[in-house]
């Protein structure tokens, strides 16, 4: 089953709350959360607060995609704030391995998220240490961006080095330029969860849209 994760970042943050309950009883299956600190990437979201504040508002996964250097400094207070997966940058940690180590000690799912050049070799070592990989399809920093279609023989290479591993339990997850169309291109390619900010926030009926994309594969 394909899991949809709208990405928070292309909401109105003036009305965030109605937001996330929108996409929640809309069919979404966790909640992309995109933190940014305007080094790693050159934009600023929020932080930990806001994690905290909109909790209350949805039980689905929260799925915080950490585009900020030294992430490491955040986890105890999302860990407060009720994160249930971080996914950070290799090229944000120095000692990748125990910093993913330092993410399941304080109870949450870690996740490793991979920029266009960044390649498949750098999760060599670290499968044991994750649940998921996070696939860039666009340069990370903003919405909009138009999906690179040069990461679909990327994501097949992925699949095979799960299923060589016998790791099939680790999800793939794509984020950037996600719409009806890319979404059969990385299904057919290998990824199971798919991040979408601009095509589901972008259309009054986000259930169509969160539908559109999990049906994505037949189409
Ligand atoms: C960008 C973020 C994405 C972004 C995707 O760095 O990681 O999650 O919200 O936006 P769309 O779906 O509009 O490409
Ligand atoms: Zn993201």
């Amino acid at each position: 089953m394909i899991k949809i994760a709208p990405s928070i970042l292309a909401s109105d943050f003036a009305r965030l709350g109605e937001e996330i309950r929108d996409i929640d009883s809309a069919g979404a299956d966790w909640i992309h959360i995109d933190i940014m600190d305007g080094h790693f990437v050159p934009n600023l979201t929020f932080g930990p607060p806001i994690v905290s504040m909109i909790r209350p508002v949805s039980k689905l996964c929260f799925d915080v995609h950490l585009m900020v250097e030294s992430p490491e400094t955040l986890f105890p207070a999302l860990a407060d704030a009720g994160a249930d997966r971080l996914t950070v940058h290799p090229e944000a940690c120095v000692h990748l391995h125990r910093t993913l180590m330092q993410i399941r000690e304080l109870g949450m799912r870690a996740g490793v998220a991979l920029n266009p050049h960044t390649p498949l070799s750098v999760l060599e070592y670290i499968l044991d240490e994750i649940d998921l990989v996070l696939i860039m399809t666009i340069n990370p920093g903003f919405g909009g961006q138009s999906f690179l279609p040069a990461m679909l023989p990327k994501l097949r290479q992925l699949r095979e080095m799960l299923e060589k591993n016998g790791r099939n339990d680790i999800h793939i997850e794509v984020d950037g330029g996600i719409n009806v169309e890319t979404a059969s291109l990385v299904i057919e390619a290998g990824a199971d969860a798919l991040v979408a900010g601009t095509y589901i926030f972008g259309q009054n009926d986000r259930a169509a849209a969160i539908a559109s994309l999990r049906a994505a594969r037949s189409s």
